[in-house]
Order: structure tokens, then C-alpha cells, then sequence
């Protein structure tokens, strides 16, 4: 039994706790849930010892204990698994389970024990994992299951997860609650950090709320809905209202056609081994697919940065061969991208010339050959305000906006120059709820409008809410397609690992 009590946490002038007080009992399953920035993982933080709280104690058993590192926490039976694996990728799972206590004989490591005792660890909790093979040959799912292995080789009681399922496939998810709920069900205990809210009610009991750095509420998960707790996220007086998802048939016009497309990623690889897909006017395309299939590689392509290698296609009336981003965007295509830090904006720059660039010379921009000051801090300052922006301010360099809303800034102008084919990647990661659903909703005004949309993400949830036709892309290559309201999660989910039914749906 742990508690934590009372707990504050600053970091310079922000609070990320504030007087937050948790108990965690014997065998549950507990979710911490919550938006982007209240508090989650610092709570979790603390409790592993990688933070130190500036008040409140925590008591592991009714005693209070001090946990200056991770090691202090690992000794009270308290293991972590990060958002970001902290596996060496080049050694084997058995080394990596091992890392830091490893067996040895005559001082050099003992192989053959460590793979024996991995083994047993393995055996012991159902996890099926080679404790020979190399980290880096494994999906992630089971990069995943290592951690796991790890945390609980070294006897963790206590298992925290913070955003376990964020990178997996369902199929990966269900196996990662399958395994929660074994765990809990043998007397451990699992703390799930979460903001998908439906896999939290199927997987936890106990679901724990927070809210700007503090804890808001506690419900159990028998006794809520999805609706309910998103309320307790973001504050009645900011829930977003729900969009009706409804079909749209793709009549119009086709904007986009590839067939058999090629391209090599970073490395000289094949990236696009044969891609054959089409676009339309007024129609949301999700690419779906496990991160690097191909998803980013095709949007580079289709935004004038990555070369085509064999195959053909045709954008927006012109070929795709030879594309390059100034051309891309002379026939109309808008680009939200991922790495929105680097390529999109220019972050010393105030957030009026960011809403500009790209469009310096246009109307209402400029007037003749000169800078239109007051076009354009008018027109940015109606895009500031239907976009929601803090603070509002066009003048603000860009660096000085939280990374939320420098995305609306992007998807702000980009929508503002009416593409006819919208390029977006990740469009949503990172936001809050309140901003998420800002964002879907101009993606679905500008489909409405008569644009096409590709989407690509990693986020199946938002694929899936936000697509009228879905392909999969797996190992560079169109697995499945799928047209609404024939969407099967399950199905898509087999493509997006290369293996499901050889007919193609919708
Ligand atoms: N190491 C850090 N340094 C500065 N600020 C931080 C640090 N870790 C978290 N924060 C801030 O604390 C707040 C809570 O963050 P976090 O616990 O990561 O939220 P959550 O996990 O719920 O998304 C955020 O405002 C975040 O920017
Ligand atoms: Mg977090």
C-alpha cells in the first residue's frame, strides 16, 4: 500500500502539483488520467524518485520514506516504463533486463545465466520474449513487454505505465491489458497513465482524474463514461461538443493518383515499395499504419521534399515526378507537418510574419511590392481569434506560444490559403482536448469546402474518427483499405502488422 500525500511540485513558475494526494492499493488497476501538462507523469515521477517533491511525503506501508533516485524506489518495489523506452537497442533482451545488476562470474557477465534468468521471469509472468534476441529486431510492442520484464525482474510490486499504448496496435493494446489485469489479478498492483479514455474503462477499476496539477477526481470505472470523464479532463465549461462522423461519398473531383510508387527513405532504403492510391475532392484520407511503414515518407513525396524513385503519379494536374515544395504549394497543396518545430515555422519570428510566410506577396499581405502591415496583423488577428490562440498577440515571437498553439498557428495558415489538397501529419499530437477538437473540426470544414485531406497519423483513434477512407500502409505498401461506415478496428489493426484477410474491404 502507497500513498502519497499532499504532494507540491514547482518548476520555476509553474506548478505541476499542487497539493495532490494519491493511495494505491494491493492488486488494482488504477488509471491516472488527465490532459497534456496536469500533472501525470511528474506525480509518477516523484513516486519513482526520478523528481523530488517540494512538500508532501510519501509512506509506502504507513511509513514515510524518502526516494532520492530510482534505486531507492526500485528497492521499495516501485518500477516505472517510460514514454520513451530506455532499452539499449543493440544489446539482447536478456542484457537488457539484466542492465545494472547483471550476474557474473570471475567479474564478466554471465551470459547464460542472465538468459536462464530472464527466461524464468518470462515463464513466471506469461511473457513470450526471446531473451536472445537483439532489442532492436523487435516490434514495439515487444520492446514494451521488456520494460515490463525488466521492472518486474528486478521485483517491482508496483508497475507504473505512462502512456503504455500511445505506440501500439489494438491487438498490442488488448495483450498490454491482458497482462495489467494478470498482474493485478496475481496481487500486483498497476498504475495506468492514460488519456484514451475508452481503453482506460476497459482496462482499470479505479480511475483517479487530474486537472492543471491537481488531482479533481475519483470515479470508479464501472460507473462512468468515456463523455463523463472527459468532462472532469478539460472542465464542463470547455467539453467540446461531439461531431456527428458521417460519411462523405468522395464525388468530386480526383486530386490525387498514384500508381505504384516508389521512394527511399533517409537511410537509401526503400521507404514506398508500390504504392497505388487516390484522392478526391471533399473526402478525409487517413493513412494508418505502425510508425515508419512508409506514412511519412509519402507525405514528403506528396509535399515536393522527397523524391520519387519508379512508379507514376499525378497532383493536382501535374506530375508528381520532379515535385518540389515551391510547386507543391503553386498547385494548391497545404502542408501541416510533424516536425512542425523546424520546417513549418520560424520560431523567432513573431507569430504575424510565421502567418505570412509563404504568402509575403499575396493580398492581404502586401500591397504591390510592399508590406501590407495592417492587412496583415488583421488578418492575423482573426485567425488568432477563430483558432482560439493564447495569447492572441501577433506580435509575439512564436517561440513565446506554448507548442499547442504554435500548431494552431500552422493549421491556422495553412487552412487560410484554401489548399485544395491538405497534406497533414501528427495534426494533433501534443494538443490539449479543447485544442484537438479544434483542429478535427477545420480538417472537417475544410473537407466540407471541397478540399482533399490526407491525414496521416499514428493515433488509429483519430484515423478513425476523423477519415471517410482509410489505406493502411504496411512496409511501404498499401495492406488494406477501408471506406466508412465499413471501418473494423480489429481488421486494420491485423493490416497494420501485415497480416489479416487477403480481401480488401469497403
Ligand atoms: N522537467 C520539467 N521541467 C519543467 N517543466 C516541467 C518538467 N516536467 C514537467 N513540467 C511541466 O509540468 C507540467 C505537468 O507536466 P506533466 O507531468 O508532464 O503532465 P502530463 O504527464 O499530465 O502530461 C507541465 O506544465 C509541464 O510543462
Ligand atoms: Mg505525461
Amino acid at each position: 500500500m502507497i500513498s502519497l500525500r499532499h504532494i507540491h511540485k514547482r518548476f520555476g513558475a509553474v506548478t505541476a502539483l499542487d497539493d495532490v494526494s494519491l493511495d494505491i492499493g494491493t492488486g488494482e488497476v488504477l488509471a491516472l488520467v488527465g490532459e497534456n501538462g496536469a500533472g501525470k507523469s511528474t506525480l509518477m515521477n516523484v513516486l519513482y524518485g526520478l523528481y523530488h517533491a517540494d512538500s508532501g511525503e510519501v509512506l509506502v506501508n504507513g511509513q514515510a520514506v524518502r526516494l532520492k533516485s530510482p534505486r531507492d524506489a526500485i528497492a521499495r518495489g516501485i518500477g516505472m516504463v517510460h514514454q520513451h523506452f530506455m532499452l539499449v537497442p543493440t544489446l539482447t533482451v536478456a542484457e537488457n533486463v539484466v542492465l545494472g545488476r547483471e550476474p557474473s562470474r570471475f567479474g564478466r557477465l554471465d551470459q547464460e545465466r542472465a538468459i536462464a534468468e530472464v527466461a524464468a521471469t518470462c515463464e513466471r509472468f506469461g511473457f513470450k520474449l526471446d531473451p536472445r534476441a537483439r532489442v532492436d529486431t523487435l516490434s514495439v510492442g515487444s520492446q514494451q513487454k521488456v520494460e515490463i520484464v525488466k521492472a518486474l525482474h528486478r521485483g517491482a510490486q508496483v508497475l507504473i505505465l505512462d502512456e503504455p499504448t500511445a505506440v501500439l496496435t489494438p491487438q498490442e493494446s488488448d495483450d498490454l491489458f491482458r497482462v495489467a489485469r494478470g498482474l493485478a489479478a496475481g496481487g500486483r498492483t498497476v498504475v495506468f497513465i492514460s488519456h484514451k479514455l475508452r481503453e482506460v474503462l476497459s482496462v482499470a477499476e479505479r480511475v483517479v482524474v487530474m486537472r492543471r496539477g491537481k488531482r479533481v477526481a475519483e470515479v470508479r470505472a464501472a460507473e462512468t463514461r468515456p463523455e463523463e470523464l472527459a468532462a472532469l479532463m478539460v472542465g464542463e465549461a470547455r467539453m467540446p461538443q461531439a461531431e456527428a462522423q458521417t460519411y462523405h461519398p468522395p464525388g468530386g473531383e480526383r486530386l490525387l493518383e498514384t500508381k505504384e510508387l516508389t521512394a527511399r527513405g533517409e537511410d537509401g532504403r526503400p521507404a514506398l515499395r508500390g504504392v497505388t492510391l487516390d484522392v478526391h475532392a471533399g473526402e478525409i484520407v487517413g493513412i494508418a499504419g505502425v510508425d515508419g511503414n512508409g506514412q511519412r515518407e509519402f507525405a514528403e513525396v506528396l509535399t515536393g521534399l522527397r523524391e520519387v524513385d519508379s512508379g507514376s503519379g499525378t497532383l493536382l494536374g501535374g506530375p508528381l515526378a520532379g515535385l518540389t515544395p515551391a510547386e507543391a504549394r503553386r498547385r494548391g497543396v497545404g502542408h501541416v507537418p510533424e516536425d512542425r518545430l523546424w520546417r513549418a515555422v520560424v520560431k523567432a519570428m513573431s507569430v504575424e510574419e510565421n502567418v505570412a510566410l509563404g504568402r509575403q506577396a499575396q493580398t492581404p499581405f502586401a500591397k504591390g511590392l510592399q508590406v501590407d502591415f495592417a492587412g496583415r496583423r488583421e488578418r492575423t488577428q482573426t485567425l488568432l481569434r477563430s483558432y482560439d490562440v493564447r495569447p492572441p498577440d501577433p506580435t509575439l515571437p512564436l517561440q513565446a506560444l506554448s507548442g499547442g498553439n504554435q500548431q494552431k498557428v500552422v493549421v491556422a495558415r495553412e487552412l487560410d490559403a484554401s489548399p485544395r489538397l491538405l497534406v497533414v501529419v501528427q495534426p494533433t499530437r501534443g494538443l490539449d482536448i479543447g485544442a484537438v477538437a479544434q483542429v478535427q473540426a477545420r480538417l472537417r470544414e475544410a473537407r466540407d469546402g471541397g478540399a482533399g485531406v490526407v491525414l496521416v497519423s499514428l493515433d488509429l483513434e483519430e484515423v478513425l474518427a476523423l477519415a471517410d477512407r482509410v489505406y493502411v500502409f504496411f512496409e511501404g505498401k498499401v495492406t488494406g483499405t477501408f471506406t466508412r461506415p465499413q471501418f473494423d478496428e480489429r481488421e486494420i489493426g491485423r493490416r497494420m502488422l501485415g497480416t489479416g484477410e487477403e480481401a480488401t474491404h469497403g
